[in-house]
C-alpha cells in the first residue's frame, strides 16, 4: 500500500500517519521530521534545513527530493509506505513519480486532509511534542494526561520552533502557494480523495482509511 497524505501545515498528517502505521505495519516517511532530526544532531543537512523551516519556507527542492530518494531506497519501502508533507512542489511531485517508475510502484491513494486556515493556527500553535518518542498532542483537543509529560513514555513535551504565530502564517501562505496547486495534479492521475479533517481524530482515522479504498473520492 503506497500513500501520500496531503494537507496544510497543521492539518493532522502526522497524527494520522501515527495511526496508519499502527493498522497496516508501513513505514512512515515524513520530511519534516527527517529535518528535525539531522537539526537534533547538528548536520550538515540540518544547518541548512533549519534556515528555511525557521522561516516557514520549504528546504530547496534538490536537498528535499535527494532525501526522500534515500528514505525510499530503504529495502522496507518496496512492501508500501506512508508519505507524509512530500511532495511540496510540482518539481518535488515529478521527481516523485520517476522514482516510483523506477521502482516498478505505483501510489494507491493521495489522501487531502482538508481543515480550513482560520482552524489551523490554532492547531499549530497548542501542538506539543514529545522530545524522547516524538508522539503529538495538543493542549486543548488532544492533551496528555499530565501537562507537559508524554503518556506513552514519561518524555518532556515541547514545542516545534516553527509553531510561532508568525512562522505559522507564512508556512500557511506557502502552502497555498506552492503545494494546494497538487491537487490538480493527482486528480489528473485518478488517485486523489479528499477528507474533512475538522471531526475528531478517530474519525478522521476511519475516513482517511476509507479514502485510502477510495471510496469516498
Ligand atoms: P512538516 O513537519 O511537514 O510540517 P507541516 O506540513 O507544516 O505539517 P505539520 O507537521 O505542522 O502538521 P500535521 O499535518 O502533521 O499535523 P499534526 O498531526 O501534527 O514540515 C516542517 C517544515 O519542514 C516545512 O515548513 C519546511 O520548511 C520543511 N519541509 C518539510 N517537508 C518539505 C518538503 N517536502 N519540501 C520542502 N520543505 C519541506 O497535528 C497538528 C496539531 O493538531 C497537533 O497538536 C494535533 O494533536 C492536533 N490535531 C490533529 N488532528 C486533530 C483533529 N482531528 N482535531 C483536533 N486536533 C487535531
Ligand atoms: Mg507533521
Ligand atoms: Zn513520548
Amino acid at each position: 500500500m503506497y500513500i501520500l497524505l496531503m494537507g496544510p501545515p497543521g492539518a493532522g498528517k502526522g497524527t494520522q500517519a501515527a495511526l496508519l502505521v499502527e493498522k497496516f505495519s508501513i513505514p512512515h516517511i515524513s520530511t519534516g521530521d527527517m529535518f528535525r532530526a539531522a537539526v537534533k544532531e547538528g548536520t550538515e543537512l540540518g544547518r541548512e534545513a533549519k534556515k528555511y523551516m525557521d522561516a516557514g519556507e520549504l528546504v530547496p527542492d534538490e536537498v528535499t527530493i535527494g532525501i526522500v530518494k534515500e528514505g525510499l531506497s530503504k529495502p522496507n519501502c518496496k512492501e508500501g509506505f506512508i508519505l507524509d508533507g512530500f511532495p511540496r512542489t510540482l518539481e518535488q511531485a515529478e521527481a516523485l513519480d520517476k522514482t516510483l517508475d523506477d521502482m516498478g510502484i505505483k501510489l494507491t491513494r493521495v489522501v487531502n486532509i482538508f481543515v480550513p486556515a482560520e482552524e489551523l493556527v490554532s492547531r499549530i500553535t497548542g501542538r506539543r511534542i514529545c522530545k524522547s518518542c516524538g508522539a503529538t498532542y495538543h493542549i486543548a483537543y488532544n492533551p496528555s494526561a499530565q501537562p507537559g509529560k508524554c503518556d506513552k513514555c514519561n518524555g518532556e513535551l515541547y514545542q516545534r520552533n516553527d509553531d510561532q504565530e508568525d512562522t505559522v502564517k507564512n508556512r500557511l501562505d506557502v502552502y497555498r502557494a506552492q503545494t494546494e496547486p497538487l491537487i490538480q495534479y493527482y486528480k489528473q492521475q485518478n488517485v486523489y480523495s479528499e477528507i474533512d479533517g475538522r471531526q475528531d481524530i478517530d474519525k478522521v482515522f476511519a475516513d482517511v482509511v476509507t479514502g485510502i479504498r477510495g471510496e469516498n473520492s
